[in-house]
């Protein structure tokens, strides 16, 4: 049953390290910025704010405005004056199990710094944006945190995107620098990041240099004078030495991280030091109760925003030890996972909706081999999680003692903003209430409230530290985006309902947003990659519902005349997708049409295309063109 309430026992309650809940969610539902002032002063700040909050210029609001800091600072250099300098900062494993390599807080400093070195000897300076492109080796994390150190804007690109992906994006942030690898390994294959890098470089003329670490170490071709070695700087003497932490400006930006909206290129998000770094700190501290015993796990990649906030940032916060797996859930075999937490003694487990209902399905044997005691917390993110996902999830798992964060939150939000915490009765499916000191509202078109119960459009009602500053030179498309339908309510883009206790159910995007395995694309990105094909003349992307992935990529095309529907040109198609976009993007299903429905303005009608598909009735079709 959907409202079904599942309590966390007094032990796990007794178990918490956080004490105070109730004071703490009181404090902030009476004075917000104190509240947020409060989690501010646990960190430190070469010169503190003179504002908490500085909403003069909606939806424009700035946060801790006047005061110095550097997020990076607060992730390594702060942990070197206390006992956490020689505790474990990160530990990582290679997908083949063949390697593995720890950091205490001391390695970590040692090697962000020498990244750092390395990066300004580029001649990259703060304000200079820099594209990080690889798959999940612990290099990724020194290089975010080295750009943060010398004050420089990072981009990741997931490194599961490919050429056009990167392209776009190497070339809207004007990077001057890209940090890529010779390759990646997904599932035992080779991925070559570096090819990818070099097709997409024929058309960025920003870009000085290109930075290569290695990992995969099959032969890939140096262009003399742009492309370095990692191992070979390193050995420089620019690369040893102290690098200087560039004092920032609160509201100076820390990173842009693309991510597909309804219509056009994907978005650059823009987030700062300071908000994002209070954001991120808190929201982990509370939400996972995080703590030194623990070995935290974030199976996201660093190149969504779950991998910057809960990752990296979150985590070093909080001078956490953070684990970090190169490979996917079931390769070679469906218990990787599960071997691994009981291997490394992981505590925390976070992970997405799409990864446990692909587990699931291999049954309960695989996990009950191992040894899984030692975690205390689970955590879901990315996409609704169906009851059945998490109540197997609790179960076979969490064995029913630990309890789910479901947390509900975007790439523009920055942290989590609807989300349960270990001590709140929790319900399957459910993400509960708004963080603390959050307002959420479920509106109707118009955007008055609908009564409980009742499918709405989710909009958040109060400013938050983490959340974004814009999007990266587009303050107009901001504005339009998120704040013009309802005026002083920004809006998710997702549809949602609130029951009678209270608690928020996400039904999914209401735009052109689809997610296909926790993954954000937009129906535009997927049009604009089939649209280089030859033989397309025009298509229409669309999410369909798929018992995995959550969303299964369908796209209709209506051919170029010459051009026939066969079988072998809608594999190739797919596959033409695949390589332009990444694997991510490959479309399940190609269905050729004669013509696209369109409104009378020439829209194409989206809706009518995903009835269609699902067998359901078309809606209303007075604006179809013909
Ligand atoms: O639709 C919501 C879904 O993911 C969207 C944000 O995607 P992205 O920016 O890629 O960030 C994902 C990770 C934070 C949201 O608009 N979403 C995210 N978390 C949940 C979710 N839907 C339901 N439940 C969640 N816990």
């Amino acid at each position: 049953m959907e409202g079904e309430f599942y309590y966390p026992s007094q032990d796990a309650i007794a178990q918490t390290y956080v004490r105070d809940w109730e004071a703490l969610a009181e404090s902030a539902r009476n004075d917000l910025q104190g509240f947020w002032a409060e989690r501010a002063n646990e960190l430190f700040w070469f010169k503190k704010w003179d504002k908490v909050l500085d909403d003069s210029n909606k939806p424009f609001f700035q946060w801790f405005t006047g005061a110095k800091v550097n997020i990076a600072y607060n992730c390594v250099d702060v942990h070197l004056q206390t006992f956490r300098k020689n505790k474990l900062a990160l530990i990582w494993e290679a997908e083949d199990g063949k390697s593995e390599r720890a950091f205490s807080y001391y390695a970590l400093n040692r090697e962000v710094t020498r990244m750092a070195n390395i990066i300004k000897s580029m001649g990259v300076s703060k304000g200079d944006r820099v594209t990080i492109y690889m798959g999940r080796v612990p290099e990724i994390v020194f290089a975010m945190l080295a750009c943060a150190k010398i004050g420089a804007i990072h981009s990741v690109v997931f490194g599961g995107f490919s050429v056009d992906a990167l392209q776009g994006r190497i070339a809207d942030s004007e990077s001057k620098l890209v940090i890529t690898s010779d390759g990646s390994m997904q599932n035992g294959k080779l991925v070559e990041l570096k090819r990818i890098v070099d097709e997409s470089l024929r058309h960025c003329p920003t870009v000085e240099n290109v930075i290569v670490v290695k990992r995969t170490n099959h032969d890939i071709p140096m262009e003399g004078g742009r492309d370095h070695w990692y191992h070979d700087l390193c050995a420089l003497p620019i690369a040893n030495g102290k690098c200087a932490t560039e004092v920032m400006d609160a509201e100076d930006p820390l990173f842009i991280l693309y991510t597909s909206g309804s219509t056009g290129k994907p978005k650059a998000i823009l987030h700062t030091h300071g908000g994002y770094m209070v954001g991120t700190y808190t929201t982990l501290k509370y939400v996972f109760d995080i703590n030194d015993e623990d070995r935290f796990w974030c199976t996201a990649d660093p190149g969504w925003i779950t991998g910057h906030s809960y990752l990296v940032y979150g985590p070093m916060l909080n001078g956490a030890t953070t684990f970090m797996f190169e490979g996917g859930p079931a390769y070679p075999y469906p218990n990787r996972w599960w071997q691994l937490i009981e291997r490394f003694g992981v505590s925390i487990f976070y992970t997405a909706p799409t990864a446990i209902r692909a587990l699931m399905r291999f049954g309960d044997a695989w996990p009950n081999k191992h040894d899984l005691s030692s975690l205390r917390l689970l955590g879901s993110v990315g996409e609704p999680i169906n009851p059945e996902a998490w109540k197997w999830f609790h179960r076979v798992i969490g064995k029913e003692r630990c309890p789910i964060m479901d947390t509900w939150w975007q790439t523009e939000t920055g942290m989590f903003m609807i989300t349960p915490t270990p001590v709140v009765p929790l319900k399957p499916g459910s993400g509960t209430r708004p963080f603390f000191g959050q307002e959420a509202e479920i509106v109707d078109e118009e955007g008055n409230p609908v009564p409980d119960e009742q499918e709405g459009y989710l909009v958040l009602k109060n400013p938050w530290p983490a959340m974004m500053r814009g999007i990266y030179g587009d303050p107009e498309r901001y504005v339009r985006t998120y704040w013009n339908k309802y005026p002083g309510k920004y809006m998710t883009g997702d549809s949602a309902r609130r029951d009678k206790d209270g608690y928020y159910w996400i039904i999914g995007r209401v735009d052109d947003v689809i997610k296909v395995s926790g993954h954000r694309l937009g129906t535009a990105e997927v049009e604009s990659a089939l649209i280089t094909h030859p033989a397309v003349a025009e298509s229409a992307a669309i999410g369909l519902p798929h018992e995995i992935k959550g969303q299964a990529i369908m796209c209709f095309v209506q051919l170029k005349p010459g051009f026939g529907p066969t079988e072998e040109l809608s594999e190739e198609l797919r596959k033409h997708v695949a390589t332009h976009l990444g694997p991510i993007a490959r479309p399940d299903e190609i269905k050729f049409i004669d013509k696209l429905p369109k409104t009378r303005s020439g829209k194409i009608m989206r809706r009518v295309l995903k009835a269609r598909a699902q067998g359901l009735p078309e809606g209303d079709l007075s604006t179809l063109e013909e």
